[in-house]
């Protein structure tokens, strides 16, 4: 489970103190309570775990810690990390959440680095801005612009729509848009950052786009974020997109076209179309399907999954009717579906997409197509038909097999049976077959895994895995005693030595020594190794009561260093001497 908590924090801009001080005043048990029924547990707060599907509690929250830990599927964190993951939030939005919470008011970081980040980002917004109304202004208003204003007009978008779309025109000239803006008081290197220009070779700056109809690509906001550009003529033999590269506003694959005009619909009905072009969600907008966004040829990301998760439910996917299109929507559609969100595909007639369909048929026309849109499985299953003669034999055969496997990993077995009797009438295969296939298929997985464990049984390297979790366990214990209690730390002091420890708890005890004041909130911002964070945390929210086996902890953790000294000696091969002197030394200081 790779939740935020584990994930390489970004840097938010936002005053650290503030984000102590805001978690200081909430209770992590309260937050989480609105989300899952709690039980007290000891001392812990227990119940089923939001991330994964489980039968019996494993999710913990720590009160004393404010913590939480599944030690079902490994998700934890703080209770930031669990409302950006359940809310689908950013750092910054779940700050904005809390904050408002608690009354608390979020202020701006003036570290020097986020305010020049700040600085040059509202640098970029004001380029973007004035960038987009000198392309529109030339669009409506100039001689030049005219061949594009007749293209998008041959392309059934009237003047109407050049204004709400702020669509525009990039003339065919090196350095157009280059002088109006440095004009204007910004630099040449102020352009490159955002994107609008590129730099030639001897230095000189030109235009990014020219002789290209423009289309503004905005962010949630209406703010201009980048922009896609589009030939007129397509015998060019140019790309017939150009986009604006990554900025400091702009991140390929993180947003999605459209989002500004569609999201109250999107809201409203919980239902998004997902199409593939900039001329795609134009055409859906104008005949009325204002729910209509684009991911903008790229495969469908889980930034943007994320993103639309926040305002839909059931996503409609209605990419382009040919192979590409399929393969792209296949890769969405899993996307989607681990997001869980509810995914159709909408398929389209031969090698339209839907840009021309909707313009043939209209909204009435989309609509019934909508309405027969098909789920994941299905759509699979028909994907999987098409590359199979089914006529011959052998290839149904095959295409059998390649059945079953999607029909078997569908967990559900209400949705794997009905898929099941639908599969078996749409392809003439007896369903009996289909099932006692199933069965096959999940005991041959089944039996894989017995016979691993078997043959693990036998092996002499699972004696030495459980002779390492016995280590583990005193190493462990030793730990948890030593987080819990911070009065008794500087007598366990002397005994946190790396040297007594192994692999990964080796590495937290190198940490946890270069971090006496042993500040968790801090420290587990600070690890990025996301074993060692997991484990440092798991032990943090564990509720294992060994406050009063101190003597009990040291003498276990004594014994195996002794043992372990013995055994490497007797090993005799492959003797490391300066480590077993090491220990040695550090265990004659110990106990002198
Ligand atoms: P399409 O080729 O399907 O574009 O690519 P379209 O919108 O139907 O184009 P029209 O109707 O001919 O104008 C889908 C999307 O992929 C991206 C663009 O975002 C485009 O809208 N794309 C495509 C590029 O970025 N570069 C390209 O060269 C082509
Ligand atoms: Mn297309």
């Amino acid at each position: 489970m790779q939740n935020s908590y584990y994930r390489v924090k970004k840097m938010s801009g936002i005053n650290e103190d503030f984000v102590e001080k805001l978690k200081y005043n909430v209770n992590i048990v309260d937050i989480i309570a609105d989300y899952v029924p709690l039980k007290k547990a000891g001392n812990n707060y227990k119940g089923l775990c939001p991330f994964h599907q489980e039968k019996t509690p494993s999710f913990n929250v720590n009160p004393d810690k404010q913590f939480y830990y599944c030690f079902g599927c490994g998700a934890g964190g703080d209770v930031i990390s669990f409302l950006m993951d359940l809310e689908n939030t950013t750092f910054r939005e779940t700050l904005k959440l809390l904050a408002d919470h608690t009354g608390m008011v979020i202020p701006a970081n003036d570290n020097p680095y986020y305010r020049k980040q700040r600085e040059e980002k509202e640098r970029i917004f004001q380029l973007n801005k004035l960038s987009a109304k000198f392309y529109h202004y030339l669009l409506i208003n100039s001689e030049v612009g005219k061949e594009a204003a007749n293209y998008l007009e041959k392309r059934s978008f009237s003047k109407e729509y050049f204004q709400k779309f702020k669509l525009g025109y990039a003339p065919n000239k090196w350095q157009s848009l280059a002088h109006f803006l440095n004009k204007r008081g910004f630099s040449d290197d102020e352009l490159i950052k955002a994107g609008l220009v590129s730099k030639g070779k001897n230095d000189q700056c030109y235009d990014r786009f020219r002789n290209r109809v423009i289309f503004p690509i905005f962010n949630i906001r209406g703010e201009v974020i980048a922009f896609g550009g589009r030939i007129l003529n397509d015998e060019e033999s140019a790309p017939k997109y150009l986009n604006s590269p990554d900025t400091l506003v702009y991140k390929k694959g993180e947003n999605l076209y459209g989002l500004n005009w569609a999201r109250d619909e999107i809201r409203k009905t919980s239902n998004a179309v997902v199409m593939e072009g900039y001329t795609d969600v134009l055409t859906a907008h104008k005949c009325g399907i204002t729910n209509a966004i684009a991911s903008l040829g790229t495969a469908f990301t889980n930034e943007q999954a994320r993103l639309l998760k926040r305002y839909a439910s059931n996503i409609y996917i209605s990419y382009d009717a040919d192979a590409a299109g399929a393969r792209a929507t296949l890769r969405g559609l899993d996307i989607l579906d681990k997001e869980g969100l509810n995914v159709r595909v909408i398929q389209l007639p031969d090698n339209q997409d839907p840009d021309e369909f909707i313009k043939r048929r209209g909204k009435s026309g989309f609509e019934k197509l909508e309405k027969e849109a098909v789920n994941l499985t299905e759509f699979k299953i028909n994907q999987l038909a098409k590359e199979y003669d089914c006529n011959k034999i052998d290839e149904k055969i095959n295409f059998t097999n390649k059945l079953l496997k999607i029909l078997s990993n569908i967990k559900d077995e209400v949705k794997r049976d009905i898929h099941l009797q639908n599969a078996a009438e749409n392809y003439n295969i007896e369903s009996e077959t289909l099932k006692k296939g199933i069965i096959r298929y999940f005991n041959s997985k089944d039996s894989k895994k017995k016979d691993k464990n078997n043959r693990y049984r036998y092996t002499k390297k699972d004696n030495e895995t459980n002779h390492i979790e016995n280590i583990n366990n005193i190493e462990r214990n030793f730990l948890k005693l030593y987080i819990d209690n911070p009065g008794k730390r500087t007598s366990l002091r002397k005994y946190l030595n790396p040297v007594f420890f192994t692999g990964a708890y080796k590495d937290l005890v190198k940490i946890i020594n270069d971090n006496p004041s042993l500040d968790l909130d801090k420290l587990l911002i600070k690890i990025d190794k996301v074993n060692i964070k997991k484990m440092l945390l798991a032990l943090s929210v564990l509720d294992d009561d060994i406050d009063d086996k101190y003597d009990e902890v040291i003498e276990g953790l004594l014994r195996k260093t002794k043992g372990s000294i013995y055994k490497k000696l007797q090993l005799n091969q492959n003797l490391d001497l300066e480590e077993i002197n090491q220990i040695l030394i550090e265990f004659i200081r110990l106990t002198v």
